[in-house]
């Protein structure tokens, strides 16, 4: 039996996308069977229905509270017997009492080489804008377990990618999509599915 993964999104979708492309090939002991977003209007969503696979809307809005917020989210992800979730550019900072439902079953892809920009409102375009005003030369993507410190848990994989003249926050964000995000992450997915199948 394949581990049961969702993921959860809040945008655009690239990594998700990179999951499931990678199915059956890289990801092979891990079956994408839930996609979940905070944003009804995420692309992500899209891309999720394009590839047949269920999705959900949780928005916190409607739920009232972050503690509410957490409450639904465990819900659908029971519902669906989610044994691994991806955080995939999923723009909420989840608290203790949802991650320690799942200890080492939550993994994220974070755009810096973690323990450098990283943190609360470190996210998205934000993160290569700081890593270009710091003047950084070598930035990167982290794949880690999270825990209930914000880009705190053990990390799984980094890959570092070179910063060039001229650069923007977004064709930085591009590249250190290209060359280390979209391959760390259906890697680090991989290996967590198959650890998790010997539990
Ligand atoms: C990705 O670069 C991801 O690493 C980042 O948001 C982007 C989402 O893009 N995540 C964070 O900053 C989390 N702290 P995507 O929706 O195209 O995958």
């Amino acid at each position: 039996m394949k581990t049961k993964i969702a993921v959860l999104v809040s945008g655009g979708g690239t990594n998700l996308q990179a999951l499931i492309d990678a199915q059956g090939s890289v990801l092979k002991s891990g079956e994408i069977v839930l996609v979940v977003s905070n944003n009804a209007g995420a692309y992500a969503l899209e891309r999720a229905r394009k590839a047949g696979i269920a999705t959900a809307v949780v928005l916190k809005k409607e739920c009232g509270s972050q503690q509410a917020f957490e409450e639904k989210l465990k819900e659908v992800l029971t519902e669906h017997g989610i044994e691994l979730i991806v955080l995939a550019g999923f723009m909420t900072i989840l608290t203790e009492s949802f991650t320690a439902c799942y200890p080492q079953r939550i993994i994220n892809v974070h755009p810096s080489l973690i323990p450098s920009f990283c943190g609360e409102g470190f996210y998205g375009l934000r993160v290569h804008q700081a890593a270009l005003d710091y003047g950084v030369k070598v930035t990167g993507a982290t794949v880690h377990f999270v825990n209930e410190i914000p880009d705190g848990g053990k990390i799984i994989a980094q890959k570092a990618v070179y910063i060039e003249d001229g650069d923007t926050p977004e064709t930085l964000q591009r590249r250190v999509m290209e060359q280390a995000e979209w391959v760390l992450l259906p890697q680090a997915a991989e290996t967590v599915s198959a650890a998790l199948q010997k539990v």
